[in-house]
């Protein structure tokens, strides 16, 4: 099914030792004890192939670390009115929804210590003698009841003349922060029963000079409940915010609309006037969100009505809308050849990471049809990570990353499973981990995900290991194992999967400077050991103002002077803030690009998405295609590329 090739070098070219002596009978023993297999894991923890000698992959623990998946965890067939799929079977996680992670709670004991010092931030080179920092003036920490309104006066002065710019951090839910028109602002906020304790709210002084130069204020409000709670008024509910999105004529459209009601129950959202064949359903999972489904039959702008009514007082409504701009399907063709087609020409594969649950969003179907276009690879943005993925100890999601691998086998791509081992997006339960926990729970996991997707033939094992200044970064794998975790990593993946391809991905790794460094330095260490790296990965999250293309050329090959292969991993180029334009924007891609086609051992380039509506870094507009999947410059560049 996966029809492309591994490598644009035969196997054989590489200079990398192979895991030694991993027979059949090895690798069922690893999926059994992985608890993957049908014996539920409970048993001794198997044979790893830790009896040759020289081995140096540690055993898997045994009893394991955290509980295998099991039957519960499988994800079951969604119905289609809550998804854009039309061409295989989306399947959905069943268990409870993991509650949102809450932010830390301010104690009485640090309120009644006294208000925080506001936090100055200077730019590199600002000299604080001849220009000092903006300052909010008379501000102190705030003592309200629940159902008061309160007001605060946020007024920005600088010593040195000028007004100061500002700005609120995060407002709390139902405040304003209101321009007083004057240089002033005012936080008018009604803090309702859900905020009683103690809450923060920051803002920020800009100094008129420099931009850079910036004053962050926080202040505490107690928030108590009043001694009469029928005093605290019922607000009504309100629709969540929802982004204008691009639809296409006859093709299937899921908005995942939310009432949010302040101090009560979830509210109930109805339509007046549905799009037509609409269906409406509460979400079987999170029932605070309704899933509206329907085939929009024309072009142009469409504006649903909304009324979100409150759960309590069923005569508390308001209303609102949701709108749509839904284009013809010509509208969404591109000229010239597909990059894949363009890419499987030159032996090369092309790639992009993909949206979380892409059928869940109003542009799902698009979102999916470009990239079956576009691409022959692709990598989940986030569904392999384990907070996602492992949310809880013995408690597995694996939907969206199952639909993700059905989605890549119907249209034969392959797929980077990413990343293995990391330091963020880790669920709580794996951070409290003991030290003396870590290893074995990093094996486990390592197997267990590799098993449950035997059909993917590169994994990222190692993410992220070299630090901000060069250095191996401190992370809990460092703390507990030092050094020897990247390289227990490997050999447990390597015993896995003895033939998919094994990276070490980071960033910053293609400049010279401490972190290429470093990366040099340590594969000098782990090549000597026989650890299994195959690949390196770059991921490649430049700015429009990037050219430092000499070094690119020179680090990759360097890798491929250790016999390893270069995969082009995260690419994305976002616009500098000082005007970066998509002209320069382009020609970074195609250079990337260029470089990544005359060196024989880069097989891969994959960007981090490739619409600028969904990617991490939305606001730098940072891919080849815009929020209504137009292309942009740098589409054209990587065409002209790859065809050249
Ligand atoms: C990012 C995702 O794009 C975001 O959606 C998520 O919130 C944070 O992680 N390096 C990596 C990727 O290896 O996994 C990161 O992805 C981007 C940086």
């Amino acid at each position: 099914m996966y029809l492309f090739p591994l490598s644009r070098v035969s196997p054989e070219a590489r200079s990398t030792p192979v895991w030694p002596g991993i027979r059949p009978i090895v690798l069922l023993a690893v999926f059994l004890a992985s608890g993957c297999g049908s014996s539920g894991g409970d048993g001794p923890s198997g044979d790893t192939g830790s009896t040759d000698s020289g081995n140096r992959l540690p055993d898997l623990p045994n009893p394991p670390i955290s509980p295998p998946p099991s039957a519960d965890d499988e994800p079951a067939a969604e119905a289609s009115h809550f998804n854009t799929v039309t061409n295989f079977q989306v399947v959905r996680d069943t268990g409870p929804r993991i509650p949102e992670k809450e932010a830390p709670k301010v104690t009485l004991e640090e309120y009644n210590a006294g208000p925080l010092e506001p936090e100055i931030v200077v730019p590199p080179g600002l000299d604080t003698t001849q220009n000092r920092p903006p300052f909010f003036e008379g501000l102190t920490d705030q003592e309200t009841l629940a159902g008061q309104t309160l007001s605060v006066l946020f007024k920005p002065v600088d010593p040195d003349g000028g007004i100061p710019g500002m700005y609120p951090e995060q407002l709390p839910k139902g405040a304003e922060f209101v321009d007083n028109m004057d240089g002033s602002k005012t936080l008018v906020w009604m803090p309702l029963q859900r905020d009683v304790g103690i809450q923060e709210f920051t803002a920020v002084a800009i100094d008129p000079e420099h931009s850079g130069y910036r004053t962050h204020h926080t202040i505490r409000i107690k928030i108590d409940m009043p001694d009469d709670p029928s005093t605290i008024p019922n607000v009504a509910p309100e629709l969540e915010e929802f982004l204008p999105h691009t639809a296409r004529v006859n093709d299937p459209v899921v908005l995942a609309l939310r009432g949010i009601d302040l101090n009560g129950p979830v509210p109930t959202l109805e339509l007046p006037n549905p799009p037509a064949n609409a269906s409406f359903v509460r979400h079987p999972r999170y029932d605070d969100y309704f899933i509206l489904r329907f085939v929009p039959e024309s072009t142009g702008n469409l504006s649903i009505e909304v009324v979100v009514r409150d759960a309590v007082n069923s005569s508390l409504t308001s209303t609102d809308s949701v709108s749509l701009e839904v284009l013809s399907a010509s509208d969404f063709s591109r000229q010239g050849s597909r990059l894949r087609d363009l890419a499987g020409q030159r032996n090369l594969r092309i790639g992009y990471a993909s949206l979380q649950e892409f059928f869940h969003r109003p542009d799902g179907s698009i979102y999916a049809d470009i990239a079956a276009a576009e691409f022959n690879m692709v990598t989940a943005e986030n569904a392999f990570k384990v907070d996602l993925i492992n949310p809880e100890p013995g408690r597995y999601q694996f939907a969206d990353a199952d639909n993700l691998m059905t989605f890549a086998s119907l249209n034969n791509m392959s797929v980077r499973g990413h990343p293995l081992v990391w330091h963020r997006q880790l669920p709580d339960w794996v951070l409290e981990l003991p030290e003396a926990k870590r290893q074995g729970a990093m094996q486990e996991h390592i197997v267990r995900l590799m098993a449950r997707y035997p059909q993917i033939q590169d994994w990222d094992v190692v993410n992220e290991a070299i630090g901000e200044d060069g250095g191996l970064r401190d992370t809990l794998w460092l703390q507990a194992m030092g050094e020897s975790y990247i390289e227990t990593a490997f050999r447990q993946a390597r015993a896995v999967a003895p033939d998919a391809t094994l990276l070490l991905n980071d960033y910053d790794i293609e400049v010279d400077g401490a972190k290429a460094d470093t990366l040099f330095e340590l594969l000098d260490r782990q090549l000597a050991l026989g650890t299994p790296i195959d690949a390196i990965g770059f991921q490649m999250h430049l700015w429009s103002n990037f050219d430092e293309f000499g070094e690119v050329r020179r680090n990759f090959q360097k890798v491929a002077d250790l016999g390893l292969d270069i995969h082009v991993t995260e690419l994305d180029v976002a616009l500098t803030e000082d005007g970066g334009t998509e002209a320069q924007q382009a020609a970074v891609y195609r250079q990337i690009l260029a470089i990544c086609l005359e060196q024989p051992r880069c097989t891969t380039f994959q960007m981090w998405g490739f619409t600028d509506q969904y990617s991490w870094r939305e606001n730098w507009l940072p891919l080849i295609l815009d929020k209504r999947y137009q292309t942009k410059p740098a589409y054209h560049e990587l065409q002209q590329g790859l065809a050249q």
